[in-house]
């Protein structure tokens, strides 16, 4: 559910028309909803009702300050990934003590930037990397706070380049390895062991596999506790799915109560970094009309967005659905819709049923709210899109638009040339 609307003809965002944001914003404009990103916040914190729970909100999915802002005003927490996310969320005022830290290539600077921080938890992902975080620990004079990130080899079921549990992937550390490397952990004097964490995708539309990964995780965790080491949290990770086209995902609510009925025996606090499921629906892209064009049996609708600003299209062939701004259209005609770049991968939409748009006609991008502005590019030298925030019958621009200054902002020539 989300509050992109027809009022009559045209869509809205909340109660602005989105023709008039991009009157005074320009096109291509990423455009959120804040009472989506609240009411999805909300239903997946009530999912887990009284349950001891933190929600990490995955800052990799949607990272503005602002929407940063929004989600530790609401009570949550982060997931990060890199030193630049982590300075985004305190930046946003981000409890430090909600942001746990995941990724398999974390360097030497961010993990001191982390400790010195005074985050929750490293999520750790390999055998050398619990050293290295030990060793800088010590340096900082800090204990490091962690959770081994296991890979329960469970297969998500969805796109291969987002499916991370399986073996094969690079993530986490194996099960057979897993009892070892925390034995390993308690024995350094710098290190508390605080949990285990596992992510095994993303967009997935079944329960299941998180069901299967909790039941792995169990048996680790009986293991662990018989030869005393005794947990605090259990983070799930992110990727509960959300509808883009006939998508069926289990809702918060649902996958709550799976997810509970497993866990609620262990005492343990459970933690989630969903990233998608609060983001996703509640942006849209917004675009224009620049030509378009036939070509024997095609039809190309040609547009001012490319996969520079939303890359999900050319990158894993995803889906978005596709409304016009205001419904005027002739018809529907079966189109590619293509971006400016020079790449015929370069496009949002392929060989579907789409209205007729015309020359100067602005379509919205659905469920753009997720991995859409975080992916977007400089390349072919375009100024990334305006991102802006709708609250009611108000809206801030929550970033600028790219200037062609600020493309070559930090570029030089030699004095030799
Ligand atoms: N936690 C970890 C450790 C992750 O790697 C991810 C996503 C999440 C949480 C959040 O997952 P979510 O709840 O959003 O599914 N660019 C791709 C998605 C990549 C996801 C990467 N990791 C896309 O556009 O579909």
């Amino acid at each position: 559910m989300h509050y992109f609307q027809y009022k009559g003809n045209e869509l809205y965002a909340e109660d602005i028309p989105i023709a008039d944001i991009v009157a005074a914003v320009g096109s291509p404009v990423f455009i959120y909803s804040q009472a989506t990103f609240e009411r999805h916040y909300k239903a997946f914190d009530e999912a887990f009702g009284q349950a001891p729970h933190t929600i990490c909100y995955s800052v990799k999915a949607n990272s503005n300050l602002a929407i940063l802002k929004l989600i530790a005003g609401l009570g949550g927490g982060v997931d990060i990934v890199s030193g630049g996310e982590l300075f985004r969320a305190l930046e946003a005022g981000v409890d430090p003590k909600k942001i746990v830290y995941s990724g398999v290539g974390k360097r030497d600077d961010e993990i001191e930037y982390a400790l010195r921080s005074d985050i929750l938890m490293f999520n750790v992902e390999s055998e050398q990397e619990i050293d290295r975080i030990n060793e800088i620990a010590g340096q900082v004079g800090k204990k490091a706070g962690i959770a081994l990130r296991v890979n329960p080899n469970v297969d998500p079921q969805t796109h291969p380049y987002i499916t991370t549990g399986l073996k094969k992937a690079k993530f986490g550390i194996t099960m057979e390895d897993a009892v070892a490397e925390y034995k390993r952990a308690a024995q350094m004097s710098n290190l508390e062991i605080l949990g285990i964490d596992c992510h095994i995708g993303s967009q997935l539309t079944n329960v299941e596999p998180f069901v299967d990964s909790i039941k792995k995780l169990k048996e680790l965790i009986s293991q662990l506790g018989e030869l005393g080491i005794e947990l605090k949290y259990l983070d799930l990770g992110g990727g509960l799915g959300i509808q883009y086209d006939a998508e069926d995902p289990p809702l918060p609510a649902d996958y709550g109560a799976a997810i509970q009925s497993e866990t609620k025996d262990l005492g343990l606090h459970l933690i989630f970094e969903p990233g998608r499921n609060i983001a996703g629906n509640a942006g849209i892209l917004a675009a224009k009309c620049l030509f378009t064009k036939e070509r024997d049996d095609k039809h190309f609708i040609i547009i001012d967005a490319g996969m520079n600003d939303l890359a999900r299209p050319a990158l894993y062939g995803s889906f978005h659905g596709v409304q016009p701004v205001v419904k005027d259209q002739d018809g529907m005609v079966a189109a590619d819709i293509v971006g400016p770049i020079c790449e015929t991968g370069d496009f949002l939409v392929k060989e579907r049923q789409v209205p007729m748009f015309k020359q100067g006609d602005l379509m919205a991008f659905m469920s753009a709210g997720a991995y859409g502005f975080t992916m977007s590019s400089n390349y072919n030298s375009r100024p990334r899109a305006a991102e802006v925030l709708v609250n009611g019958n108000r809206f801030a621009v929550i970033r600028e638009r790219e200037t062609v200054e600020d493309l070559i902002r930090g570029e030089s020539v030699p004095d030799w040339m």
